[in-house]
């Protein structure tokens, strides 16, 4: 418990575990309100989510049955969307592949295009405290994104891009069997559940992806966090749901 509370304490949330009396409880963002957005560039809620936008994938290899090392190879040869002109590295994921816990974000950043590896910025120290607040070291999740490739400017992925890249971490998902999938920022939750649903309105259930059962636990990104700490309580909310879910998920 005491180590549990250090690690919230790295999450930025001890105040409110400390303090005594709690006025009235913050209000929910509105859909579309900036304190709704999240992740490096906060767009309106009300778009709907980049892939829900009918695209054609280009060609491509088919990775339904590709093992590690092949899907690997492939993502760093990537050239189907034009997010590959402008990137340093592919940023395919780390972590343990058996992991019960994978972490979706978004899309490299800038940190992440140049080390290859995702959430290595200060999102991702904070998400690193995150994950030590379920009692995870971070090596123990996966994480993976969205995309494998730094939009320019940190932009919104874009349909087409979603699109190629989907089957790389669709596979990714049918390889780790994950017990709990943690979705973090609207557009990871969007894109994984097919739906413009503002994130603020996902959080707070299960859900799960497509046809394989896996839970989907939505909640904020932490660049958004970072930027509204005291959405930091309901991100530990959403952090306890998940731990709850794994935690019926045994026998
Ligand atoms: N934000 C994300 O969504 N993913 C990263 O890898 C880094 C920042």
């Amino acid at each position: 418990m005491k180590q549990q509370l250090q690690y919230l304490e790295a999450m930025g949330i001890q105040a409110w575990q400390l303090r005594r009396r709690e006025t009235a409880a913050p209000q929910e963002p509105a859909a579309g309100s900036p304190a709704d957005t999240q992740g490096a560039a906060p767009s309106a809620e009300s778009l709907p989510p980049e892939s829900s936008v009918l695209v054609q994938a280009p060609d491509r290899p088919d990775v339904a049955g590709m093992g590690w090392g092949a899907l690997e190879a492939s993502v760093s040869q990537c050239t189907l969307c034009e997010l590959h002109a402008g990137r340093t590295h592919t940023v395919f994921g780390v972590g343990n592949r058996h992991a019960e816990w994978l972490v979706i974000g978004e899309a490299p950043g800038k940190d992440e295009d140049l080390q290859g590896e995702p959430f290595v910025g200060r999102a991702g120290q904070l998400l690193n405290a995150m994950l030590l607040a379920v009692g995870l070291q971070r090596e123990q999740a996966y994480i993976a994104n969205i995309l494998k490739c730094r939009p320019p400017n940190n932009r919104d992925p874009q349909a087409e891009e979603v699109v190629c890249c989907e089957p790389y971490l669709a596979r990714q998902i049918a390889l780790i069997q994950p017990k709990i999938i943690l979705a973090v920022g609207r557009i990871a939750a969007q894109n994984l559940l097919k739906t413009d649903t503002p994130i603020g309105k996902l959080r707070g259930t299960v859900h799960h992806y497509a046809a394989t059962g896996i839970p989907v636990v939505a909640t904020y990104h932490p660049a958004y966090l970072l930027r509204s700490p005291l959405d930091k309580r309901k991100a530990w909310k959403d952090l306890q749901l998940a731990m709850a879910t794994l935690g019926a998920s045994r026998p």
